[in-house]
């Protein structure tokens, strides 16, 4: 029997401990505290959906998921994205259940309602019979509230008072930008994305994007141990810094650097080098690029990257790769990684190839930094449905770097937006994601 306690004392815990860098137990896994998430994150914050280039052709659509609920991602006869809600305005069944397709139109399986690709209702059996009056143009699929696009990634709100996406993700921008536009044609999916359920809560993925850089070296030990990913990039010895970097509305990334000229260019081609240095974006942004081993992030709430240098690969270095991910929500302490691999537009072929074969070995199922992360969070989420631990009133500790170490004073010359702190040991990130969390959580 799971001791249960009510949402809004965790949360008047919550708002207690926060300052002190402590997060009660239970909001890893606790029915209560998921369901005000759904009501008060998923449904209020910008949320990713996909990449405009999973859908090249007119009538092509993806099956996603904002919150719980099931949203069609298309691309309409018209060329415009729209992001759909899969339920049927007759009487509410699913209209879609395939996950991948190129369509004209959708029927509705239960009694034949037809939507063209643009969401519009064209079709209703016995419409001029049966029917006192039935305005077509009045019940068509529901569109996302707001959907809009950044360097190809699209994202949904279903709050149609939210903030516009760019000040949504404010100044976070300047480092999403070297991630996404550091050369002219950006980035492209490769490939289907990579889903798998976790038995851990989607906030564990989410607050180690930030900057968990302390766990490199425990939680993947093996890999560095078998040589499987360059120790500078794996953070094990000297020669690179960290950096994390937040204080930016609770989104935060964290790089792993070169000192001085050394050049990295997170495993871009080579021939893509000079394209980067010359290319649109500013000196500090190049910099950070050209000296960086590895840069991962987070978007509040539960939208992550890893962009990885330095993969070892039959004892050769192979490529970097681009990571984008989602947690996906799917109940308290449960959740399904959405993870889609991503390479320059303008790389090679056989780049390409390297750089996916490089994201399956390190960051996707079958990878083994991914397995060796999930299974500590999946800890978490056990930890957190205890009735001992909700008995005691357990917190878990976030105070790491928040005095005696290097990271207690922001440095004085960043080149970018938000505080960054000169270290790989601290929480800064995570402690920054968590007050975020909880702004919304208890917020108007
Ligand atoms: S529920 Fe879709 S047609 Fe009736
Ligand atoms: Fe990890």
């Amino acid at each position: 029997m799971t001791l249960t306690t009510s949402a809004e004392s965790i949360l008047e815990r919550a708002r207690r401990d926060v300052e002190d860098g402590l997060v009660p137990a239970e909001i890893f896994n606790d029915r209560g505290i998921y369901e005000r998430e759904l009501g008060r994150i998923f449904t209020r914050c910008w949320v990713f959906v996909g990449h405009e280039s999973e859908l090249p052709d007119p009538g092509d659509y993806r099956l996603r998921r904002i919150g719980e609920d099931s949203f069609i991602f298309l691309r309409g006869d018209d060329g415009v994205i729209r992001v759909l809600l899969n339920s049927c305005r007759h009487r509410g069944s699913t209209i879609c259940r395939l996950e991948v397709g190129n369509t004209a139109t959708f029927r509705c399986p239960y009694h034949a309602w037809t939507y063209d690709n643009r969401g519009e209702l064209v079709g209703v059996p016995s419409r001029t019979t049966a029917y006192r009056q039935l305005d077509l143009a009045e019940w068509g699929l529901v569109p996302a509230p707001k959907v809009d696009r950044y360097h190809g990634l699209v994202f949904a709100c279903l709050d149609p008072d939210g903030p516009a996406l760019e000040a949504y993700l404010g100044r976070f921008r300047w480092y999403l930008d070297m991630q996404l536009a550091a050369t002219e044609g950006g980035m492209e999916v490769l490939g289907e994305p990579h889903r798998w359920r976790v038995p851990a809560d989607w906030k564990s993925g989410a607050e180690n994007f930030t900057g968990d850089s302390s766990h490199t070296q425990m939680t993947h030990r093996s890999i560095l141990t078998l040589g499987l990913a360059d120790e500078a990039t794996a953070g094990r010895v000297g020669g690179a810094n960290g950096v994390h970097v937040n204080d930016l509305d609770g989104h935060a990334i964290s790089l792993r650097l070169l000192a001085g000229t050394g050049e990295a260019f997170l495993g871009y081609p080579r021939e893509l080098w000079p394209a980067i240095e010359n290319g649109p974006l500013a000196p500090g942004q190049i910099d950070l690029l050209r000296r960086g081993l590895v840069h991962d992030g987070t978007v509040f709430p539960n939208f992550s990257f890893i962009h990885f240098g330095g993969v070892i690969d039959s004892g050769r270095p192979a490529s970097g790769f681009l990571s984008m991910r989602v947690w996906q929500p799917l109940g308290p302490g449960e959740m399904e990684v959405w993870s889609w691999m991503l390479a320059p537009r303008e790389a090679s072929a056989e780049y390409k190839e390297l750089a996916y074969r490089a994201g399956m070995t390190t960051f996707s199922p079958s990878g083994h930094f991914e397995q060796d992360d999930t299974i500590v969070w999946s800890g978490i989420a056990r930890s957190a449905r205890s009735t001992f631990v909700r008995k005691q009133g357990i917190r878990f500790n976030y105070q790491m770097g928040m005095a005696g170490m290097a990271d207690t004073a922001p440095m004085p010359d960043w080149p970018g937006p938000g505080r960054a702190w000169p270290s790989n040991a601290g929480e800064s990130g995570l402690r920054a994601f968590h007050h975020r969390w909880l702004e919304q959580m208890v917020g108007p």
